[in-house]
């Protein structure tokens, strides 16, 4: 018989204990920020929180003891006027009738204001006037890139119209991002005047143990309070904001519970619970809370856009550092070039182009250009043989200085002769306002701020504005209505075997599996395992990440339509074709009044630009990969070209 040996149990190792008295000292409350009303919903419903759910709510919210409640900035504005049909500052205004004892709060992207570029001071000045006048009371202001000189004039303008700026560092982890940069960067931000500074992570990201360090040193430099704002993704949210707040951090950024976790903030419950016997424990009605939470429980199943088999904790995160927001987005990009099948290759392209770039952190819009090339790397089969016209600006330095170098040889490779920009970007940019809606309907425009809305997001607010023209009896559905109608008609929910034929593990081919049936129109499928046959029938409600295809309200279940393969033009006889690399709109040339890329009839050098296909929302120029004589065009501005179909002539 073997001899097994004992393992001697060492127990747990008795430390030095930590004294809560000496680190929270008589410290204030806790302060609580609410984010139940922008962040959460972004991040599990798409930002798909109407204004009347907001108003049913809006004073028990308000009576809870929250320090702030953010319901402003980040994508609702835009979502408000493309999917709601909704004024966003009217919203803002309705809130603010309610909301009598707790500060509004908003996040705005610094010069970039709610959009993915850098606008001008005038655009600026004023949106941050209507802004505060209509009732936001704390500006959280960030750049993408933590160059200051990005949120330099906000910070200027949110002090003139009397509110609280809140600087911000945007947190990420990079062999150029240390605590010394962080610091600096805060240090600058207090020197410019913001009254608090806000720790962002947006990716859910930053460590506990980090949390506290970089806590412990801004809290020596700096005098000004410090928040933390992080996700639950990662799952390590909940620790990092008690060891920030043992740090030192004086408020933190949570969610009501049903409206927490995934890729969502932490739950103030939670929060509430860890601190409650301490002596900062927050000053919350627990009661209001506990209500609140129930009425967004009830509200959830009609407004999350799919029930989807959550992941509770995605530690892919820890990993490969790319928020779920910028992971969906590349999916749904994917899926448009009909090549989601190289995710994987995408996946594992985004930190090398982050690294080429000099490690932006990827929160919008860094993240998009950052995701948009790797996608264009990977479809092109070669790097950077496509470049969009947002990653030459960013190497430009438009949107502000990379935080660490750009590769010189790539730099090189894209600018060319041309000239990187030194000065602040927005400098360089002319006023916006007066002629900003010269080309739009005089009696389309009923305030100023409607002027603001047209220069942020042109063409959902002119739809907007268009269908708010229109008498009630016949305007278009309110596409955010369209889309819960046909989930409510789809949404009969697969019920599973009571007894699993998958493991648990399983469960994301099953949703796989799921979506594929579905998108085929296959009307049953029979899973057999052993002797069990389990049959799943197409009834709707498979898990698939998209919403599912129109159906008749009240029909019964039918299968969807097959999608038809893109029809691709056959190759004209004269001479070789240039087939396009990707799908998207078609433009000879960068803008309205702009100059043809390249005529019709002349040579063509290696590398000059032949015209531009958008897709994935950015500018991509298509480059000729060698000289060539260039017959004709086959695709007119403005058309749509497919991946793979011949776009021009070429000898
Ligand atoms: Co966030």
């Amino acid at each position: 018989m073997k001899n097994t040996k004992k393992i001697s149990a060492p127990g747990p190792r008795r430390v030095a204990p930590i004294d809560d008295a000496v680190l929270l000292g008589n410290r204030v409350p806790l302060r609580i920020t609410d984010t139940t009303l922008r962040d959460a919903p972004q991040s599990l419903w798409a930002t798909r929180i109407r204004t009347k759910d907001i108003l049913e709510i809006i004073d028990t919210i308000d009576a809870a003891g929250y320090y702030s409640l953010e319901c402003w900035g980040g994508a609702t504005f835009d979502v408000c006027l493309r999917f709601l049909r909704e004024n966003p500052w009217e919203r803002l205004r309705e809130i603010k009738a309610h909301a009598k004892n707790t500060p509004l709060q908003m996040l705005i992207r610094g010069q970039n204001i709610l959009g993915y570029h850098n606008y001008p001071d005038d655009l600026l000045e004023r949106f941050v006037a209507l802004a505060a006048s209509n009732g936001i009371d704390i500006f959280r202001t960030f750049d993408a890139l933590n160059d200051n000189r990005n949120i330099e004039k906000s910070v200027r303008f949110i002090k003139k119209y009397g509110a609280h700026a809140q600087g911000t560092i945007a947190y990420t982890v990079s062999p150029v991002h240390t605590i010394e940069e962080f610091v600096r960067i805060a240090k600058e931000q207090e020197q410019m005047g913001v009254d608090s500074i806000c720790i962002k992570d947006m990716a859910g990201i930053l460590a506990p143990l980090d949390a506290r360090r970089l806590v412990s040193a801004l809290c020596k430099e700096i005098s000004i309070p410090i928040q933390i704002h992080s996700h639950a993704t990662s799952g390590m949210a909940t620790a990092t904001y008690l060891a920030a707040a043992l740090a030192g951090a004086g408020a933190v950024d949570c969610a009501i519970s049903s409206m927490a976790g995934f890729s969502s903030q932490p739950p103030v419950e939670t929060i509430a619970a860890i601190f409650a016997d301490s002596a900062v424990a927050p000053n919350l009605d627990m009661e209001k809370i506990a209500e609140i939470n129930r009425y967004f429980k009830g509200l959830r199943p009609m407004r999350e856009p799919a029930h989807r088999m959550h992941d509770i904790i995605d530690p892919g995160i820890l990993r490969h550092k790319i928020p779920g927001g910028m992971i969906s987005n590349l999916r749904s990009q994917l899926s448009q070039q009909g090549a989601l099948d190289r995710i994987g290759d995408v996946m594992e392209e985004v930190p090398r182009v982050r690294a080429d770039l000099g490690y932006p952190p990827l929160v919008t819009p860094t993240s998009q250009i950052v995701g948009v090339q790797s996608v264009l790397n990977v479809l092109a089969g070669k790097r950077y043989a496509m470049v969009a016209e947002e990653t030459k600006n960013y190497v430009k330095g438009l949107y502000g200085h990379a935080p660490g170098p750009i590769d010189p040889k790539l730099a090189r490779k894209i600018l060319g002769r041309e000239k990187p920009v030194t000065g602040r970007p927005a400098d360089l940019l002319p006023p916006m306002l007066p002629h900003a809606v010269d080309a739009v309907d005089p009696v389309l425009i009923k305030a100023e701020e409607d002027i603001l809305s047209y220069c942020l997001f042109p063409e959902p607010a002119l739809s907007y504005f268009q269908w708010r023209a229109t008498p009630p009896a016949t305007r278009p559905p309110i596409p955010a209505d369209e889309e819960e109608r046909k989930r409510k008609v789809d949404a009969a929910p697969i019920s599973l075997p009571a007894q699993p034929l998958m493991a648990p593990a399983d469960y994301p081919a099953l949703e796989g599996l799921l979506a594929t049936v579905k998108n085929l129109g296959i009307n049953e499928l029979v899973i057999r395992r052993g002797d069990v046959n389990v049959s799943l029938t197409n009834g709707g409600g498979a898990p698939a990440a998209a919403p599912a295809p129109a159906r008749e309200a009240g029909s019964a279940p039918a299968a969807p339509a097959p999608v038809p393969p893109p029809s691709i033009p056959p190759a004209p006889a004269e001479g070789e074709t240039l087939k396009a690399p990707l799908t998207g709109t078609f433009y000879r040339s960068n803008g309205l009044n702009a100059p043809n890329l390249a005529e019709e009839g002349t040579d063509i050098r290696a590398g000059a630009p032949l015209c531009i296909i958008e897709a994935m929302k950015l500018f991509n120029q298509i480059k000729a990969e060698r000289p060539l004589h260039l017959v004709r065009f086959l695709v007119k501005t403005g058309e749509t070209v497919q991946k793979g179909a011949p776009f021009a002539v070429v000898k």
